[in-house]
């Protein structure tokens, strides 16, 4: 897991290959076990590989999910808020599920942020991602996860480079 954790960096070009349907199998897998609190399972993910569709959910933020573009495969990661208060926790475990899955399977990937975000100035970027997907108004989108096989490398970050000064001992 060290390593899985060490190689992740965001990857936001991707091949033109798809996804196996074995690896979408264990993406399904991994989200699906996720851990929620209090076990509410609250999440529900959409899959989407219909390339229309994810150019329609490049367009969900002016920045930052354009990127979705060039993936041929996004997760959409959304859960009915009124089962559990703690809807964006148990997403946001289920994200980061799919990432380091993702990576394990040698494919790229990147956390597309919707919660809180605008389309534009009349439209949440949930409400857009709402109608080109049709999901019903209880379900509240917290993420989109872009997957593919990537098309660009990035340096990895070297331990002695981290901010070691964020970690305390015993106190503050
Ligand atoms: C909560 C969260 C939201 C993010 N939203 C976006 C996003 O909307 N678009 C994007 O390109 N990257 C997004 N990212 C990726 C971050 O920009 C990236 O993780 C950060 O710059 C660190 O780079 P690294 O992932 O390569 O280590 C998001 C990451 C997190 C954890």
């Amino acid at each position: 897991m060290i390593d899985i954790i060490r190689q992740r960096r965001s990857i936001r070009k991707f091949t033109e290959q798809p996804v196996e349907d074995a690896k979408i199998k264990l993406l399904q897998e991994a989200a699906l076990r996720s851990p929620a609190s209090k076990s509410a399972n609250a999440w529900e993910f959409i899959f989407v590989q219909d390339k229309k569709l994810i150019q329609s959910l490049a367009a969900a933020k002016p920045h930052g999910s354009k990127l979705l573009e060039s993936a041929p495969l996004a997760v959409v990661v959304m859960a009915d808020d009124s089962k559990t208060e703690a809807w964006v926790e148990d997403c946001s475990v289920a994200t980061i599920f799919l990432q380091l899955t993702a990576q394990s399977l040698g494919l790229g990937n990147c956390w597309v942020q919707i919660r809180g975000r605008h389309h534009d100035d009349e439209k949440t970027a949930g409400d857009f991602v709402r109608e080109q997907l049709a999901i019903p108004a209880n379900q509240k989108v917290l993420s989109i996860v872009a997957i593919g096989y990537p098309a660009q490398e990035r340096k990895t970050v070297a331990t002695e480079d981290l901010q070691w000064q964020k970690i305390h001992q015993n106190r503050f």
